[in-house]
């Protein structure tokens, strides 16, 4: 499975995929797209001899429309969105239909939806006094954070004392949940059935 990783900034899932043995002969990242001009997750990237890619309707950067046929000139088959905090543009989501999926480091529906990435979420977990948190992979749709869910992952919280506490935890549980989920996409394990997702083992 040809695959697109879509990043804004430090790359450690972008590193958890490229790293985890099992995916080692089942997938090949072929491109790295961020909205960035340059970020971590690209000189993680350039070390491993894929090509990165800057998309936006600034001055240097390409636009989505080539973003789309680039993705399609590299046969990729599948979208993963590994701390890319933009929306994405409805043509790539109508291209890759239930192709496309984002981890995001909380238990969704909870603290979802448009500002609520990185700290920001782990603060609003810490403050809410939740007592679990964790991470959800799900589908991409047209919304911050809204597709249907493919997995989620918890860690118990109950004494953490800060919210950086719950983004060290939480970041070791996604390292883990999406090469799972990828995992189980390019095994053709994930099946839609009526209105679930469920992955087959
Ligand atoms: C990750 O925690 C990811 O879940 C989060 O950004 C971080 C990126 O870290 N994504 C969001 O908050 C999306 N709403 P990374 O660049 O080290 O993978």
């Amino acid at each position: 499975m040809k695959i697109a990783v879509f990043v804004s900034g430090r790359g450690s899932n972008l590193s958890a995929l490229l790293n985890y043995p099992d995916l080692i002969n089942l997938i090949e990242i072929v491109a790295v797209v961020s909205d960035k001009i340059d970020c971590k997750a690209f000189e993680i990237a350039r070390e491993f001899g894929i090509n990165t890619f800057t998309m936006g309707e600034e001055n240097g950067k390409i636009s989505q429309n080539d973003i789309t046929s680039i993705l399609k000139k590299l046969e990729v088959d599948f979208v993963v969105l590994a701390g890319y905090l933009k929306l994405i543009p409805n043509e790539l989501i109508e291209k890759f239909e239930n192709k496309i999926v984002n981890i995001h480091p909380a238990l969704l529906p909870s603290f979802g939806g448009k500002g609520m990435y990185g700290s920001y979420v782990h603060r609003a977990v810490f403050n809410s006094s939740a007592k679990v948190s964790g991470a959800t992979v799900h589908m991409v749709d047209k919304t911050y954070d809204t597709g249907k869910i493919i997995a989620q992952k918890c860690v118990d919280i109950s004494d953490v004392k800060n919210p950086e506490e719950i983004a060290e935890r939480v970041l070791k549980i996604e390292h883990q949940l999406l090469p799972e989920v990828v995992k189980a996409f390019a095994e053709n394990r994930v099946k839609i059935e009526s209105e679930r997702i469920i992955i087959i083992n």
